[in-house]
């Protein structure tokens, strides 16, 4: 009955709108935590909510960094099917480095394709960007139609401003667009996320750029017909300057070379690297130590020649540094279970229930969902389509408490047949005479047979 009425509401909208191809806009806020959400005031957020879908954690992947997330979200692929491991990387085979400042050699990239670029080779459809790592690299020979390099100095009013216009008026019609934001991250490093008064702060602004966001879309007369997810993609943890694991007091920096620092070091050794690893073992009880092949089975991180052969992996709050190096009030890059380092996601549009509340999703399966949304063939991922189904209006999908309920109804229906049944059977052979043994008779009959 449910599906019935939902085939035939889909295909009356359908209907309605023609054949206009659906159209969807990905936000980040960096380092959104989940709780902040309950945390703090966030008005115009709640009213994007409201009207729409949240997802409470989304699981990411480990290491819980900006790039390897990012990636993830765009992918469906955890870290080592997609090539970015890390903010920082280097490649022993082609000698080459990466880092968030030095990330436009495709060669980084095309170990997995983008959405935006599945999205591009459909025709009459171009993808925008108003930045979202990737977006300013010619990935597979593709960048999106409209797209900004990379510069922080940019304002959220530009980025804004200039992915609507795209939007609103490109031909073929931009179809997917992507919009990011440097908040909250960098001031959860700078303050950490228990400075309850810099961050309230902070978030007030953020949830101010999402009103304007949806106030700009409301008034180009986009709000209806886009789909607008807003996640991020990690978490904060506080740190401190009472958690810091030194390396330096326990082996020379001459023994090996730092690829990446911190909460997961990735360590190349230029000596044996049994040597190297029996120094760092022992080294801090708050920092677990891993050779390539040990590393545990659900960090899906493992596959990839840019692991490095030791990785260093920080318990929460705690950071690795050497003598010399700065610290943070506030990181991310922790393990990937620990709540702390989870994102949220809330949705909006044609595509989404209003008023739906969902526990968690991995962050891998936000592209299949993309996918289905915007009619593309997903590329093979680590997603699952049907973990959210739930939030989705042209999916069936069944809840715990629903099915309980269903359950539960369908036992009451049954017994009340049942007593109906004995009910009518004593009225019927009340009457009658003899009616135990005809009963008896009754019994008989399926032995005969
Ligand atoms: C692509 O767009 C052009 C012009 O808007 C239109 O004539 C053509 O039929 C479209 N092609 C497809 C496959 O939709
Ligand atoms: C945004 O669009 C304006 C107007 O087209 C353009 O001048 C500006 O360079 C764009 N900004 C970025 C960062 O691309
Ligand atoms: C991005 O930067 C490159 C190299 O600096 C430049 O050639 C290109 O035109 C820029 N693209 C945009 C969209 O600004
Ligand atoms: C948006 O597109 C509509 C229809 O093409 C057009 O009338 C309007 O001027 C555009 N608005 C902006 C701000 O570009
Ligand atoms: C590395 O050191 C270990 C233990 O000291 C030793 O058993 C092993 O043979 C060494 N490996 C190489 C390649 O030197
Ligand atoms: C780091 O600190 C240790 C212990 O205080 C010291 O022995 C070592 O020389 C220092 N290393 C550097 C590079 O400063
Ligand atoms: C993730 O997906 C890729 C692409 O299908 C596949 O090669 C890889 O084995 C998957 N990883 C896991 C852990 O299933
Ligand atoms: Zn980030």
């Amino acid at each position: 009955m449910k599906l019935l009425v939902i085939l035939l509401f889909s295909g009356l909208v359908i209907a309605c709108r023609g054949n206009l191809p659906p159209k969807l806009l990905l936000v980040s806020f960096d380092g959104f935590r989940a709780d902040y959400l309950k945390n703090y005031e966030l008005p115009h957020l709640q009213n994007f909510i409201k009207e729409g879908v949240l997802v409470e954690h989304v699981k990411n992947v480990f290491i819980t960094k900006t790039f390897p997330n990012h990636y993830s979200i765009v992918t469906g692929l955890y870290e080592e099917s997609h090539g970015i491991v890390a903010n920082s990387m280097y490649d022993t085979v082609t000698k080459k480095y990466f880092s968030d400042s030095n990330d436009k050699d495709p060669f980084w990239w095309n170990e997995a394709v983008p959405i935006w670029v599945t999205n591009q080779l459909q025709e009459n459809r171009s993808s925008a960007a108003a930045m979202w790592p990737g977006t300013d690299v010619s990935i597979h020979n593709t960048t999106p139609s409209y797209f900004m390099n990379y510069s922080s100095s940019v304002s959220f009013e530009e980025r804004l401003n200039n992915i609507t216009m795209w939007l609103n008026n490109s031909s073929p019609p931009v179809t997917f667009a992507t919009l990011y934001w440097e908040e909250p991250d960098a001031s959860g490093h700078k303050y950490g996320p228990e400075d309850n008064e810099n961050m309230r702060r902070v978030l007030k602004e953020v949830d101010g750029l999402i009103g304007n966001l949806v106030q700009k879309l409301k008034m180009l007369g986009l709000w209806e017909d886009l789909n607008v997810i807003i996640t991020s993609d990690h978490g904060m943890a506080q740190c401190s300057q009472d958690r810091v694991i030194n390396l330096d007091y326990c082996i020379s920096e001459s023994s090996y070379t730092l690829i990446d620092l911190s909460p997961v070091a990735a360590v190349l050794p230029k000596i044996n690297r049994t040597v190297v690893y029996d120094k760092m073992k022992t080294c801090h009880p708050h920092m677990n130590v891993y050779l390539k092949e040990d590393i545990p089975n659900r960090f899906y991180y493992q596959h990839n020649d840019r692991i490095q052969p030791i990785i260093l992996v920080a318990d929460e709050g705690w950071t690795i540094v050497l003598n010399k190096s700065s610290q943070k009030l506030g990181d991310h890059g922790y393990d990937n279970s620990l709540q702390s380092m989870h994102p949220f996601l809330a949705a909006h549009g044609p595509a989404f229930h209003k008023g739906y509340k969902h526990s968690t999703i991995n962050i891998v399966d936000i592209y299949p969902m993309m996918c289905h949304i915007l009619g593309l063939k997903p590329h093979p991922n680590n997603g699952t389509f049907s973990h959210t189904k739930c939030l989705l209006v042209d999916q069936w999908c069944i809840n715990l408490p629903e099915a309980i309920g269903i359950v539960i109804g369908a036992l009451m229906v049954l017994t009340m047949l049942t007593c109906l049944i004995i009910i009518m059977q004593n009225r019927l052979s009340a009457p009658r005479p003899f009616s135990r043994l005809q009963l008896q008779d009754d019994d008989d009959d399926p032995l005969i047979e």
